[in-house]
């Protein structure tokens, strides 16, 4: 990049690019207010060993921009190039161009409409086992009872019920595994700190003859174990065939794109793998997240009760033809997302120079649309910090205010998936238990990996239970 180039970047902290990774690493919510404070709406931030650029911005303009703007030109896969040792070279989410077209066409259709509804018996199924173990009076993290209903639904989404049902016990557990060390402290920091080649080098030096020395062996050994899993369940599905199946992975063996030509084995092993993590940690996080308010909003909490008390049948449970009807639990849900977002930010690097939102930018630079500090600004939000999901009600919001989820060609695949599972996993819990913050220290906002989690599990104690047969 040319000295003028640079010149015309918007203004940002001068402080060391290490200062500013760990301050992203280990503040990151503070760091993005802060910045917004000192510098308004759009910044540039450097982090070390990237000669490239990050500017954020968080006007409605910019992300407007991201969201039309020529997808070939705003390269997201570029931009979550960190995840590639996570998910593979082959995940959507690392794609771009035609490949990311190609790949994306074929796994939409089991996220989308009659296909997606589907699920919702195994939804509710999940939401009720894991019910009937929770302890009563005695404080448990309401988090990880999240994440256990959200990882049994994709799994079962992605693999189906059936022959196979005692395979996906060891998978589970390795899964389980692999994201508690790969969102811990360690696994963050190797994530954000360690480009992918490295990254893999890393990971193959800790499976060798001293890898038990290295720190980041248990994770190496969750990825392999996780790995392994996914591939023997592939083949298995490839020899045993699909008729008559209709979960994930046998739809995409049957899938063909435009030229007939079916997923490889790497395809599917990757996009397995990004469907299972995308899949549940996110919707854990933001289940927790709604818990969490609705508990702190006991006005709001007797609304949303009031309004399911006219919707469930006599046994206690929440018919899945009738969730339409539960508006206040939607509005409940978007107000969550709005106020703590999961994903704070979605990137977009540059394929060649680009104007956004009037800002001239170089080649390389990554443009970040900030989602948290867009859904917390007071001119588009008023009272942007106070829970309300009244701003949802009878309102369809702008995608350049809201989009917890992204937007334009790379919008989250499983949005309706994940609403659809809310919802339900809300309504069923809020029809059976009822919940109260455990006492001790207040929520705050932690950094797991790449998403953004209550603290300490956010420990709950449940106090009555009518668990319906
Ligand atoms: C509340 C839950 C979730 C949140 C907040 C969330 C958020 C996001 C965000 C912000 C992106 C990036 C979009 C962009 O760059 O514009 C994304 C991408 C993605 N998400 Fe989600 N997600 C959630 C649940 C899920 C679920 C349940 C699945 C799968 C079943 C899923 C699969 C994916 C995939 C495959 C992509 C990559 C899409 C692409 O690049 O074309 N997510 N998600």
């Amino acid at each position: 990049m040319s000295s003028t180039d640079a010149a015309s970047l918007p203004a940002g902290p001068t402080t060391s690019p290490v200062v500013a990774m760990a301050r992203w690493l280990f503040t990151p919510l503070a760091m993005l207010d802060g910045l917004s404070k000192q510098y308004g709406n759009v910044f540039t931030l450097r982090l070390p060993r990237l000669p490239e650029p990050f500017v954020f911005f968080a006007e409605p303009e910019a992300v407007r921009a991201l969201w039309h703007g020529d997808p070939d030109v705003l390269r997201a896969g570029e931009a979550n190039e960190l995840l590639r040792s996570v998910v593979g070279a082959h995940s959507l989410l690392v794609l771009d161009g035609d490949a990311h077209l190609r790949e994306r066409r074929l796994m939409l259709p089991p996220f989308h409409g009659d296909r997606m509804r589907a699920y919702g018996a195994a939804m509710r199924d999940a939401t009720l086992r894991e019910l009937a173990r929770w302890p009563q009076g005695r404080a448990f993290p309401i988090h990880g009872a999240m994440q256990a209903i959200t990882l049994d639904v994709i799994l079962r989404t992605i693999f189906g019920v059936g022959a196979e049902a005692a395979q996906l016990a060891p998978l589970r557990e390795a899964l389980v595994r692999y994201t508690t060390l790969g969102t811990s402290w360690l696994g963050t920091a190797l994530l954000l700190l360690v480009p992918p080649a490295q990254a893999s080098r890393i990971q193959r030096a800790a499976t060798g003859p001293f890898g038990a020395l290295l720190p980041w062996a248990h994770i190496s050994r969750a990825q392999q174990d996780t790995d392994r899993l996914v591939r023997a369940l592939i083949a298995d599905r490839r020899r045993a065939g699909t008729a008559g199946r209709d979960d994930v992975l046998s739809m995409l063996l049957d899938a063909r794109d435009d030229h007939g030509a079916p997923m490889t084995d790497d395809e599917l092993r990757d996009e397995m793998l990004t469907l299972l993590l995308a899949g549940h940690e996110t919707t854990a996080t933001a289940l927790a997240w709604a818990i969490h308010h609705l508990l702190a909003n006991p006005t709001w909490l007797a609304r949303l009760r009031a309004e399911l008390a006219e919707v469930v049948d006599a046994d206690g449970h929440v018919p899945l033809d009738r969730l339409d009807r539960l508006v206040l639990l939607d509005a409940a849900i978007k107000e969550t997302l709005r106020l703590t977002p999961i994903i704070p930010l979605v990137g977009r690097r540059l394929a060649r120079p680009t104007t956004i939102a009037g800002h001239a930018l170089p080649t390389g630079t990554t443009v970040m649309a900030s989602i948290y500090l867009v859904h917390r600004r007071a001119d588009l939000w008023p009272d942007p910090t106070r829970f309300d999901p009244g701003r949802f009600v009878g309102k369809k919001p702008d995608p350049t205010h809201f989009f917890p989820f992204g937007g334009g060609t790379r919008r989250c695949l499983g949005m309706a998936f994940a609403l659809y599972e809310m919802k339900i996993v809300l309504a069923t819990i809020l029809a059976t238990v009822d919940l109260a913050p455990a006492p001790g220290r207040p929520v705050r906002v932690v950094r797991r990996g790449i998403t953004f989690a209550p603290s300490g599990g956010m420990p709950v104690v449940a106090t009555t239970r009518s668990v319906p047969r």
